[in-house]
């Protein structure tokens, strides 16, 4: 099967109820547990590379990996630029092979956001690729800021209706009181603004930072709108804690497949557990 775009996943997803879980990879190994993961669970999927991905293992490598586990997939698989910040990168990106960039221009004021949304929208849209944006600063769980100034960046509900109309983006990840990286306390969603946002902009809403977001909350997120689901630190914990039991089982381990092998063993139980939670098991006959 070739590469499919996240906007069609999504489609489906919308009529359906469910989200689509995206997952971050930066090696061979992520990446195929999580194409292992979501033919077990017969669950379509996106596998997502950002920006520290694309440095860490190379853009041919990241493509190339996505295309070689979505041609031999059961399963629909689209290959996603997650948080693209440069108009160069999200063409770089286009070529090499992605169905479907995020052009994050949160860090802009609205004007620019939408202006650089619609360029990027110009040169993925001809072509069936498709885009997510940003709107509100959804940032890091290390963030030096205090609840009321991480608030004062959710995203404007008005905003976000002007937003979509102005740009007919295929998909708008939004700041609703989650955050990259690893919790120190339990996060608290904003399942109003959740609401008012979709009642108004009526497109697949993706959440950001859900790792460590319990499951109830993500699944009530998905019950007021949320379609893409995105998780990186959860498979960075395990996968790295996977390696480390390898190791100190075996300090004199010098096979590097003895440590990798498990860690992406653990890695394809951990997406299942999330895919399930989203909903998506079992869509694909
Ligand atoms: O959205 C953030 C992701 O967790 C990617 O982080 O740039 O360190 O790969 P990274
Ligand atoms: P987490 O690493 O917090 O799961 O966030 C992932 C993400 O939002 C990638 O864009
Ligand atoms: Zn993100």
């Amino acid at each position: 099967m070739a590469l499919v775009s996240v906007a069609a996943l999504l489609r489906e997803a919308e009529r359906e109820g469910y989200a689509v879980g995206a997952f971050n990879t930066n090696n061979m190994e992520i990446a195929q547990a999580i194409v292992e993961a979501a033919e077990a669970e017969r669950s379509p999927v996106i596998m997502q590379a950002s920006q520290g991905a694309i440095t860490y293992a190379g853009l041919e490598y990241i493509t190339s990996l996505a295309m070689v586990a979505a041609s031999k997939a059961k399963v629909p698989v689209a290959l996603h630029l997650d948080h693209g910040t440069s108009f160069a990168q999200v063409v770089q990106c286009i070529r090499s092979g992605f169905s479907s960039v995020m052009y994050d221009g949160s860090k802009l004021s609205l004007k620019e956001n939408i202006a650089m949304t619609l360029k990027v929208l110009e040169i993925a849209r001809p072509i069936g690729v498709s885009v997510e944006a940003e709107l509100g600063k959804i940032g890091g769980t290390e963030d030096d800021i205090t609840v009321d100034e991480r608030e004062a960046l959710f995203t404007d509900p008005d905003e976000a209706e002007l937003f979509v109309r102005e740009t007919g983006i295929d998909c708008l990840a939004i700041a609703i009181g989650t955050a990259h990286g690893q919790y120190k306390g339990e996060p608290k969603l904003d399942f109003e603004r959740l609401k008012k946002i979709k009642a108004l902009t009526k497109i697949p809403i993706v959440l950001h930072g859900s790792s460590g977001v319990p499951d109830e909350a993500v699944q009530e997120a998905i019950r007021l709108g949320i379609r893409k689901v995105n998780i990186d630190t959860n498979i960075r914990e395990t996968f790295v804690w996977a390696m480390r039991q390898a190791m100190e089982k075996n300090p004199n381990e010098i096979d590097p497949r003895k440590i990798l092998g498990p860690a992406r063993k653990e890695t394809i139980e951990i997406i299942r557990q999330k895919i399930r939670v989203f909903g998506s098991s079992g869509r694909i006959k």
